[in-house]
């Protein structure tokens, strides 16, 4: 075991680094989670070892300094952090110690802002000050800079106001303001910010005002410091900690509208699941809650520790971005030839699965983040998302990592890359009709639900078709039978097994196996549109392949057309009838077309089907995620029942479909006073047509 002494030591020395480099230089080296978990270990090893713990240690002082540049200013009342609580018992836990200790079980729950603390002074009700909390008993002057800030009074309201009052609050940069600043970063050939805290960290200690107004910040007040009536009525509400926000509300200040009074750990528990529910579509990023003893003489009686009020505590959300290792760069080739770069992790947990993997896009991507091979880099999961490499750690560089070079030859065939086309920003392996890597993706598309929609039929299953010989390329999929599958282990049991009454023996085709076959079969009376889709043609999705089966009605057809009538077909274009046309000239394409024909798949709609169109004429929108549909999926369901799938919410929308994490459509919905489904609702509404959700 490692000695509590060094490891004690160790911690401090890290944590203090880590602290610089967030609080003084914007530019954190590690997740803010691996940072809690290593001040949790420095404060369980002090609780173990009380003779460690001195008055200096991070345990008992707040992060941050005062950078030079700034004139220090001292604050009237210390500005202190605040405890962590990283679960719902440890919630419960603090609670019961507030309960023993006599404080009341009326609680302020809200939003816990992830920003900068900052606190406004103003005498004779102006802002005089704005100071960022420093080491929380000097901060960094930064009034010219908060004087940008639009919605922030320069003159409290109100005729009740004190000679002088601290107010404390949150500054932060709206997430959709990040996402377009970022966006013009990128657009002008600039690097990117991480995040929105950095950026508006970064933004309130500019040395130039004139930059700082150039970024829409915003605060949120949530304290009082120092207050001295002078010759105003003390507010009686100022008794309360949610009448104190209605006070700072009065006096025109920003507050948060997600505060809220509860009684108990249940209630709390419950606005916990809530806000977290909502965490993607508010305003603000904020990473947990902050819940407070609402009684102000409770909170004077319960009183703080050296850093932190012990009537107050955050409760941390699970992490979202965490930071690993970049292993490695790859690059994997699609169904479409296409060759992309991965980057390869040192697995680690965020938004609660695993992550290995993320994908880079292209090499432009890769050089546009400045990441490199043996780099700690940032790592995001938000909400359901695709996890995405946010950006490298420049900061926390030894000098060993290597950039990394855009291969030439295709990872799967060895087939040299190339453009399809000039001005492509991607390469391809010209190798479609010999290259594993396509075929095998090619194969598993087909089974996708965009496609024909075969289950079993995934990117496992297709690599076992294919490595042992039993398809050469799709061409064969509809021919597959029992035999075939023998060969095959993944699809064949491993020992005798009896299923249903039925002694089956090691060898025979597995219940996936014969799962597969049905599924296949069913495949092949799929409508003509998904059979196109399935084709893996260049360009050609849902929606065009849709509008082909409509025009033409057969694949027959669809190939005999002239590229020009192709072209002016409603949904279609020159660019998609070229490619179709291409297509056909290639004659392994058109064996597999012959083979599927030969096989009973589907290559033509019999104009059947009305039935289906249960959503004809029908304009709705999907809006937040769904569990059972990717918003493609959703827009592909509404359009194959003869609907149209809208982003835009008018008087015009019939119905809005509101997943999770919604954002402000619903709210225009209401507005609209169109008809709001769950994903339930939206379910009924594919089956049973607008009667069904009346
Ligand atoms: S109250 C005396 N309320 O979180 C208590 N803080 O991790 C002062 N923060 O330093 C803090 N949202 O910068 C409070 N609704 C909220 C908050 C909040 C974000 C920040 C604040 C504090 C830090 C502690």
């Amino acid at each position: 075991m490692t000695d509590p002494r060094a490891r004690h030591a160790e911690l401090i020395q890290a944590i203090e680094a880590h602290r610089a480099a967030y609080y003084e230089r914007d530019s954190p080296t590690i997740s803010d989670a691996e940072y809690d978990a290593l001040e949790r270990e420095l404060r369980g090893i002090e609780a173990e070892h009380p003779e460690l713990a001195d008055p200096d240690s991070p345990s008992q002082t707040v992060g941050g300094a005062v950078a030079t540049g700034f004139a220090s200013v001292r604050h009237r009342e210390r500005m202190m952090s605040l405890d962590n609580a990283f679960s719902i018992a440890d919630v419960a836990a603090w609670e019961e110690r507030v309960e023993r200790a006599g404080g009341p079980r009326e609680f302020v729950c809200e939003p816990k802002i992830d920003g900068l603390s900052i606190s406004l002074t103003y005498e004779g009700g102006v802002l005089v000050r704005g100071v960022t909390r420093g080491d929380g008993t000097t901060g960094e002057d930064v009034t010219a800079n908060v004087r940008t800030i639009a919605g922030l009074p320069g003159r409290l309201a109100g005729s009740g106001v004190p000679e002088v009052v601290e107010i404390r609050g949150e500054a932060y940069l709206p997430v959709a303001a990040f996402e377009e600043l970022n966006e013009r970063l990128v657009d002008e050939g600039k690097a990117p910010y991480a995040n929105p805290r950095n950026t508006a960290a970064g933004s309130l200690r500019q040395k130039d005002a004139a930059v700082t107004a150039t970024r829409p910040l915003a605060v949120t007040t949530y304290a009082l410091g120092a207050l001295e009536w002078g010759a105003a009525a003390p507010d009686p509400r100022a008794a309360t900690q949610i009448g104190i926000y209605s006070v700072l509300k009065g006096w025109g200040l920003p507050v948060s509208d997600l505060a809220e009074v509860h009684t108990g750990v249940g209630e709390v528990e419950a606005y916990l699941a809530r806000l977290e529910a909502r965490r993607h579509s508010l305003v603000h990023e904020i990473d947990g809650a902050v819940i407070k003893v609402n009684d102000r003489d409770a909170q004077r009686e319960l009183g703080s520790t050296s850093r932190a009020p012990r009537w107050a505590i955050a409760y941390k959300f699970p992490p979202e971005e965490v930071t690993t290792r970049l292993e490695d760069i790859r690059v994997d080739v699609g169904r479409t030839g296409r060759v992309t770069p991965y980057g390869v992790m040192t697995p680690v947990t965020v938004a609660g699965s695993t992550v290995t993997f993320a994908t880079l896009h292209n090499a432009q991507e890769v050089a546009r983040k400045g990441v490199l091979i043996g780099d700690t880099v940032v790592v995001r999961k938000a909400g359901d998302v695709i996890p995405e490499i946010v950006a490298p750690v420049v900061a926390a560089r030894t000098g060993e990592e290597r950039a990394w070079v855009m291969p030439t030859v295709c990872p799967s065939c060895g087939t040299a890359l190339a453009q399809q086309k000039d001005g492509d920003v991607d390469l391809r392996c010209p190798n479609a009709e010999g290259c594993r890597g396509q075929i095998v993706d090619r194969i598993a598309f087909i089974g996708s639900r965009g496609a024909l929609d075969v289950e079993v039929l995934g990117e496992k299953a297709a690599a076992a078709l294919v490595d042992s010989g039993v398809l050469r390329n799709e061409g064969g999929l509809f021919d597959l039978s029992e035999d075939d599958l023998r060969r095959i282990s993944l699809l064949t049991l491993e020992q005798d097994s009896k299923k249903d009454g039925v002694a089956r023996t090691a060898g025979d085709v597995s219940t996936n196996g014969l799962r597969l076959l049905a599924n296949l079969d069913a495949a092949r009376s799929r409508p003509l549109w998904r059979v196109l889709v399935s084709l893996s043609i260049r360009h050609v999705g849902p929606t065009a392949a849709r509008a082909l089966a409509t025009a033409f009605g057969s694949l027959d057809a669809i190939r005999a057309a002239d590229p020009r009538t192709l072209a002016s077909t409603d949904g279609v274009g020159p660019v998609i009838a070229r490619s179709i046309a291409e297509w056909f000239g290639i004659p392994w394409h058109v064996e597999i077309v012959r083979r599927w024909a030969l096989a009973g798949v589907r290559m033509k709609d019999d104009g059947g089907g009305a039935g289906d169109r249960v959503l004809a004429g029908l304009i709705i929108v999907v809006t937040g995620s769904l569990e059972g549909f990717s918003r493609e999926e959703a827009a592909e369901a509404i359009a194959s029942r003869g609907g149209r799938a809208s982003s835009s919410v008018s008087a015009k929308t019939d119905f809005v479909v509101v997943g999770a994490n919604a954002g402000s459509k619903a709210a225009k919905a209401e507005q609209f006073g169109v008809p709001l489904l769950d994903e339930d609702g939206f379910a009924a509404l594919l089956a049973g047509g607008p009667g069904a959700v009346a």
